[in-house]
């Protein structure tokens, strides 16, 4: 428990007059009754890796909190003030706004869930605890945040100090010159409301969990010290990455050391205060059946971190993917970074390995971490599993492609991501983006992301998950619809004349009854990706926009759907592998019968999709959407959903769906061999 301790008059003082002059020098043109941020250098895009090896002091646990959706606590405005949790001297004391008597929150993990009023709050919250250092010692003191959603400013003793934009990645500001030996007031000023120009925007098929998500640390490090290294298998017998320094000078010498296998590398640090290395090596390959980590050291003179790596090499041969050399399919599932058995962000190490446990028990071996960067607890467990992982940044949908502020935040999210992650043997894919419709400013926004991921890893697969150009598509498969319902006991005699007419309206390119459907994704991203994914939903989505189109009953378009998958063949215009990055279908866990919504009717989707990419030769893959039923605004359907999307194979509490046993026999089965 937090205690909030008086500070001395002196204290407050000083803290006024900082603040004052903090904001003073940043606000002055703005009227006290409406500063709703105060400006704060970005950190840079350079992130401090290798965090658990580090000389750090958790600041997790209980902080104050407020919830300030007018941002009066904003130091300036005249009703807030800079963080203060004194109390009024006396009764004539006006005071309206104090952390004193401010409830209490848990640092990681979002607000929403820990206030039912806050469920669906979008907007500013604040943080605060004091935190003492005894004694300030030499050296550089850091504050590390392992992510905050979505927009955050720090202030330490009444100095805005630092402003990041965009959730889900680490970062850390230098906070030596603000730092005191005792009562250091960290306040921290965190808004998780989107919009059209934010990454991603406002709309989104997930909850917005905002606020402190992830761990914050205190990092002590030399005056010079390693800012964070890579190390990566270059072939079978090389190893080889970079280390990266701050205060470091031209010459000085650092050492990488594998002590397992008796292995130590010297490299020498250039003007830009990079060692380069590369060094020969014999190393147990990394793999899902062998999830194999090495401890690698990285020492300079004054500074040392560790971490455990594993070692594999990933690439695609045609439309063939190969790990460590040999020929695999990625058996998936997608995932949203929630907990079984509670709402909210899966923040902590437990909370991952139970999700990626219960995937497990389906038999996958890869995992598509959907749509934004877990914790770095996931690649972390992962590794240890021996799972693969796709990670991905949370372009999503309309993205507002033109805004260069939209870019800046998106290559951030993505550079923190990589540096985060690049040496975790199980990140086998980058995704920038997901389900973007073409146009000439998404290919160059999403180009330029892909050069970025490049530039700093070139080690592993690109990717984004496309959606294709749906209504053309359904414009054919209403034709294929129509020549196979001529032939079934489905449609009623009035349908089969509609369809009649739709083929009359094909003319030439009317299909043969019992005929194949290819349906050849050919977007433009698929020339600039190594892996060409694909989020389709046969069996679920389309039937009703049919339906509407041609005046055919809902019931017969889905029946006829189920019957037609088995003959649809998937394939994309690029030598590349295919992967099914999405698929599914909702059902409510414990509801049976035929219809939508029902664990059958969710079941009989997953085996006619099972036939459709059994018959497509270039899918080399796939991740089911999804794992668990998660939280989702767009989700409202009474009874069913009630704000929850329901494609889970699981429900909220962790229950089997059907469909989570066919998914298991199909990864059992010897299609994934061929
Ligand atoms: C989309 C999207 C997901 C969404 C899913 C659905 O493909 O990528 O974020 O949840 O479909 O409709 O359930």
């Amino acid at each position: 428990m937090l205690t909030t301790r008086p500070i001395s008059n002196a204290g407050v003082i000083l803290m006024l007059v900082f603040c004052n002059i903090a904001v003073a020098a940043e606000d002055s043109d703005q009227s006290p009754f409406a500063v709703l941020s105060v400006d704060a250098p970005s950190p840079s895009s350079q992130v401090m890796g290798w965090i658990d090896s580090r000389n750090t002091r958790s600041l997790n646990g209980s902080w104050k909190f407020l919830v300030d959706p007018m941002q009066v606590g904003t130091p300036g405005s005249l009703f807030g003030g800079c963080a203060t949790s004194r109390m009024p001297e006396d009764e004539y004391q006006l005071l309206e706004y104090s952390y004193a008597d401010a409830a209490d929150v848990r640092v990681p993990g979002d607000f929403n869930t820990q206030f039912d009023e806050l469920l669906y709050y979008r907007d500013t919250v604040w943080y605060q605890r004091y935190f003492d250092v005894e004694q300030v010692e030499k050296g550089r003191y850091h504050l590390w945040f392992g992510g905050a959603n979505y927009k955050t400013t720090i202030y330490l003793n009444g100095r805005a100090i630092a402003h990041q934009s965009g959730g889900y990645v680490p970062f850390s500001v230098d906070i030596t010159e603000h730092l005191l030996s005792e009562d250091n007031d960290l306040v921290i000023q965190v808004n998780n409301r989107l919009d059209k120009d934010t990454v991603p925007t406002e709309r989104t098929d997930w909850w917005p969990y905002g606020g402190l998500t992830r761990d914050v640390m205190l990092v002590h490090t030399p005056d010079a010290y390693i800012v964070n290294a890579s190390v990566q298998l270059e072939d079978r017998s090389t190893i080889s990455g970079e280390v990266i320094t701050a205060g470091m000078h031209r010459g000085e010498e650092i050492v990488i050391s594998l002590p397992q296998i008796n292995v130590q590398a010297k490299a020498k640090i250039d003007e830009s205060g990079t060692a380069r290395f590369h060094f020969p090596a014999t190393v147990d390959l990394w793999s899902p059946s062998n999830p194999k980590l090495y401890n690698v050291q990285v020492a300079s003179a004054a500074d040392q971190i560790h971490d455990r790596i594993g070692f594999r090499t990933i690439e695609v041969q045609g439309t063939r993917i190969l790990l460590n050399g040999n020929r695999i399919r990625f058996k998936g599932i997608s995932t949203h970074e929630e907990p079984i058995g509670r709402d909210g962000v899966a923040y902590s190490r437990a909370d991952i390995e139970a999700l990626f446990t219960e995937a497990k028990k389906l038999g996958v071996n890869f995992v598509r971490a959907a749509h934004y960067p877990y914790s770095r607890h996931a690649a972390q467990v992962a590794d240890e599993m021996g799972l693969l992982l796709w990670e991905e940044v949370p372009i999503y949908w309309n993205i507002n492609w033109q805004n260069p502020e939209t870019l800046r935040i998106a290559r951030d999210q993505i550079a923190r991501l990589v540096q985060r992650d690049w040496n975790r043997a199980s990140v086998v894919v980058w995704s920038v983006a997901n389900e973007t419709t073409y146009s000439e400013p998404r290919m160059t926004f999403l180009n330029r992301l892909i050069q970025d991921v490049r530039e700093l890893d070139d080690s592993r697969l690109v990717s984004a998950a496309l959606l294709g150009d749906t209504r053309r598509e359904l414009q054919h498969v209403v034709t294929y619809l129509a020549a196979n319902g001529l032939d079934s006991d489905i449609p009623s005699d009035k349908e089969k004349l509609i369809f009649q007419h739709v083929l009359n309206a094909a003319g030439e390119y009317a299909p043969k009854p019992n005929s194949q459907f290819d349906l050849v994704i050919t977007d433009p991203l698929g020339d600039l990706v190594d892996l060409v994914s694909y989020n389709e939903y046969f069996g679920w989505y389309y039937s009703r926009f049919i339906a509407d189109q041609t005046g055919v009953s809902e019931r017969t378009i889905r029946q006829l759907m189920l019957e037609l998958m088995p003959s649809v063949t998937l394939s994309s215009a690029f030598d590349k592998p295919m992967f099914i990055s999405e698929f599914g279908a909702g059902a409510k866990a414990g509801m049976r019968g035929e219809g939508v919504w029902t664990e059958d009717y969710q079941a009989k989707v997953y085996g006619a999709q099972f036939k459709m990419i059994s018959n497509s030769p270039q899918v080399q893959g796939m991740t089911p959407w999804i794992l668990k039923d998660f939280r989702a605004m767009l989700r409202s359907l009474g009874g069913v959903q009630d704000f929850r999307n329901r494609k889970g194979l699981i429900d909220e509490n962790g229950r089997r769906k059907q469909a989570f046993y066919v998914l298991r026999d199909f990864y059992e089965s010897d299609w994934y061999e061929q």
